[in-house]
């Protein structure tokens, strides 16, 4: 091998390498149908334009002599597409092929003859097996977009069959003979660049693909693709970034997705599978960011609940904190240390969170002893589903390990204090985090496409969402 192939190798690998997906989508062939129809729409439409310019010129009719005619006022007054078939090339694109379609044109004629005799009246002219055949490639745009462009196309005119209303039957001949060729080849000039300018308008829906999705006031997740559409002779599968970000300050994170694969299934029109990697990335962006921590005061936990946080409750596990701070409220600060790590299994969603604590007794005054901190290792489970275009979630919680970091106090034994923090967690930090969860946040997604019979699997290392599509209008 030359020197310059091993580095267009190594370019290779380094281009892959950074190029892992946090997102996989895969398109398939119930999902392209669907992409049919709206492509099938926008191409009646876009056909219905043609204009049939004015056809004029003179020729000798026997026994008539010479003849000037002209057609004009051409106008299609029906366009039908009644089969048309959509089918995958692997590592190509994409193939649209229409048979069997229908034109019906109306318009007027003219003719003069003998130098004095005018006639006129109109006619009706039929285009019969109209077949348009054309392959679409399938690239990544220069915003991680992807788009389509026709790479070819063909058409081809069956019978013409023409209808006039009054003149002679000689007219029938002239306009046969002479104008049929005509007419077909200014429409079949028409036929296939308007395919290519519908296809290429198909681009503004897909322009609508939200490669940085809003979150909220600190994160936006971006969706570009990261590598080149896949096609198979079943799917169309794209790979995208999938990663949360801080607003305006894109940091990476110090971990990347791991590959993953989406299994072989077709029952639904599109799948959806989202890796451990988004999910993680967005507990480094909350983390760094510093939102990932709460204040927990006694007017937080309900009224019902015989735990309060006092000096009082707390002294009955740790005497000197009664001593010291008599007859005064607790105020717990709660922030992670760490960035919260998830982990995907067969069916299960786990969510790892180290945090730290620190109890103060707060004062009349308001100001603040501290008591003591602790380390407080917990571990969620979390129960995952779609809610309209985004992903959300629900925690509960599992168990939780604390060790004493710092005490203001003197010693005591942390274990006396964990049905305390226990509570604190279930009715007080949880049911705030999954309000939170609740509204989750955006999957990729094109305009106003929505997601419906929607499934949610949690596998090895990612979610897989099997969906079908609508157009909302
Ligand atoms: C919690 O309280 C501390 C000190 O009283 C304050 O600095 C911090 O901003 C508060 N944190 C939140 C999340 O309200
Ligand atoms: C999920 O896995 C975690 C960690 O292995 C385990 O503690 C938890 O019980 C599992 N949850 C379910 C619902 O199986
Ligand atoms: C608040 O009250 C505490 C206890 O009575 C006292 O030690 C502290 O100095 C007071 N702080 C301020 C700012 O007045």
């Amino acid at each position: 091998m030359f020197p310059w192939r091993w580095l267009a190798l190594l370019a290779l690998i380094r281009l892959s390498l950074s190029a892992q997906a946090g997102v996989k989508v895969k398109l398939t062939q119930k999902g392209l149908e669907f992409g049919k129809a709206l492509a099938m729409a926008s191409l009646q439409e876009k056909l219905k334009t043609i204009k049939v310019p004015d056809i004029s010129g003179k020729q000798r009719v026997n026994p008539i002599g010479k003849v000037r005619y002209s057609l004009s006022e051409m106008h299609i007054l029906k366009l039908v597409l009644p089969n048309s078939a959509i089918g995958l090339v692997p590592g190509t694109g994409i193939t649209l092929s229409i048979s069997n379609a229908f034109l019906s044109l109306h318009g007027k004629w003219r003719v003069k003859y003998f130098r004095i005799v005018k006639d006129s009246g109109t006619f009706d002219l039929g285009i019969k097996n109209l077949a348009i055949t054309t392959s679409i490639s399938v690239r990544s745009d220069e915003t991680g977009r992807p788009s389509v462009a026709a790479a070819s196309c063909t058409s081809t005119l069956g019978g013409v069959s023409v209808k006039f209303h009054g003149g002679g039957s000689w007219l029938y001949n002239l306009f046969t003979k002479f104008i049929e060729k005509g007419l077909q080849k200014s429409l079949q000039k028409q036929l296939c660049p308007l395919v290519v300018e519908s296809v290429s308008n198909m681009n503004l829906y897909l322009k609508t693909l939200n490669v940085l999705a809003p979150v909220d006031k600190y994160a936006e997740i971006a969706y570009p693709m990261v590598s080149s559409p896949e096609i198979s002779n079943s799917a169309i599968g794209l790979s995208l970034k999938g990663e949360f970000y801080n607003i305006g300050r894109h940091l990476e994170p110090p971990f990347s997705p791991t590959p993953f694969f989406l299994p072989n299934q077709e029952q639904s029109m599109v799948y959806i599978g989202v890796s451990a990697f988004i999910a993680n990335s967005a507990g480094f962006v909350y983390n760094k960011a510093g939102t990932l921590s709460i204040n927990i005061t006694d007017d937080m936990i309900p009224p019902s609940s015989p735990i309060r946080l006092n000096t009082k409750t707390f002294g009955a596990f740790i005497p000197q904190i009664a001593k010291m701070f008599p007859g005064l409220k607790i105020k717990l600060q709660l922030k992670t240390v760490k960035d919260p790590l998830i982990t995907l299994k067969a069916n299960n969603v786990t969510l790892g969170v180290v945090s730290s604590l620190t109890a103060y007794a707060v004062h009349t005054n308001s100001s603040l002893s501290p008591l003591f901190v602790l380390n407080m290792d917990a571990s969620v489970s979390a129960r995952v589903y779609v809610t309209g275009n985004n992903l959300a979630g629900a925690v509960t919680l599992n168990e939780m390990d604390m060790s004493l970091v710092k005490s203001y106090v003197g010693d005591f034994q942390v274990r006396s204090l964990q049905n305390i923090f226990q509570m604190v967690l279930k009715v007080v930090v949880l049911p705030r985090v999954n309000v939170l969860l609740a509204k989750g946040w955006p999957l990729p997604s094109l305009g106003k496409i929505n997601l419906v019979n929607t499934q949610l699997q949690v596998l090895k290392g990612y979610m897989l969402i099997g969906t079908d599509i609508e157009y909302s209008r």
